[in-house]
């Protein structure tokens, strides 16, 4: 059974129309460009109501006239605990997808300060556990299902990129701390953990491929042509999707490395 509902537009302060009750909400953080915004999109694509999360109000802004009323902005940081808790709450959200992330601080680790070197772990794993506390303290209704953008660097490391590497990985175990409790109390709330490959197709993702071409001596190009099939945003925002419409695999936790071939589970 479905009911209609009145959804109220948050940007303009007045009633957006209707929906069907049996839509899910989305939360997508980082959902101003990148992959976030191509998630987003797929995510509207199949049928669910998408809270977009991110600092610059003009790009967010923009993302709801190509998208429309199922996309509801949020100008926030999404390293703030209050918002993660607040946005769970007023949106009683059924998929999370923690996509925000600092653009890495690029250069050798001797050239880094500290304050660089860690820059990840402030934005990219701090809003990691923020939301996934909120998500495991409110709780999400069962069967709600939390996405985690780690990186491929998790797993080989990203020597020009400060504690970069550190911190995806950091994200990829707060995800298999979650599953485990989720799992102790019986809550039902299932976690991914997504590890893309690099891709200069993002701001982010170019810088980290003209860094690395430039130490190879070679430039961004043929660097980048090692990387074919190159992972692109519509990739990964179809690929994302795809993964949040599998109702049937019920695991409480997966890992996926994901590549210009698309999603590919890790054991
Ligand atoms: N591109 C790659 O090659 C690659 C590879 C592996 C993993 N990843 C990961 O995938 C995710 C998306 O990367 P991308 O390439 O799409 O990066 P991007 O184009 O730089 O986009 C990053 C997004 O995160 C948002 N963001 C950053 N800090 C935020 C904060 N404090 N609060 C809210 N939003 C914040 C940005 O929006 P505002 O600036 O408007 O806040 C933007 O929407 C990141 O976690 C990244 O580490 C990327």
């Amino acid at each position: 059974m479905t009911r209609a509902v009145v959804v109220r537009d948050e940007a303009r302060g007045e009633e957006a129309g209707v929906r069907d009750q049996a839509q899910t909400t989305a939360v997508v953080t980082g959902a101003s460009r990148g992959f976030g915004s191509a998630i987003a999109a797929a995510l509207i694509d199949r049928g669910h109501r998408v809270v977009g999360v991110a600092r610059t109000a003009e790009a967010l802004a923009d993302l709801r006239r190509e998208l429309g009323a199922a996309f509801v902005p949020v100008v926030a940081d999404a390293t703030d605990a209050k918002t993660a808790r607040t946005l769970i709450e007023r949106h009683q959200p059924t998929l999370l997808v923690l996509n925000a992330g600092a653009m890495p601080a690029t250069g050798p680790v001797h050239e880094q300060s500290w304050e660089s070197f860690s820059r990840n772990w402030h934005v990219d794993t701090q809003h990691a556990f923020h939301w996934m506390r909120a998500a495991l303290r409110h709780p999400l209704a069962p069967d709600s299902l939390v996405v985690a953008m780690s990186s491929g660097a998790a797993l080989r490391g990203s020597p020009l990129s400060g504690g970069y590497a550190g911190a995806k990985a950091m994200i990829r175990f707060l995800a298999s701390y979650a599953a485990d409790e989720s799992r102790r109390a019986a809550l039902g709330i299932r976690f991914a953990t997504v590890l893309p490959q690099l891709t200069p197709a993002t701001e982010l993702g170019a810088a980290g491929v003209a860094a690395y071409a430039e130490r190879a001596g070679i430039d961004a190009a043929a660097f980048a042509a090692a990387l074919e099939p190159l992972l692109t945003p519509a990739i990964v925002g179809a690929e994302i999707a795809r993964l949040c419409g599998d109702t049937g695999n019920r695991d409480e936790l997966r890992v996926y490395e994901l590549t210009g071939h698309g999603l590919h589970a890790l054991a």
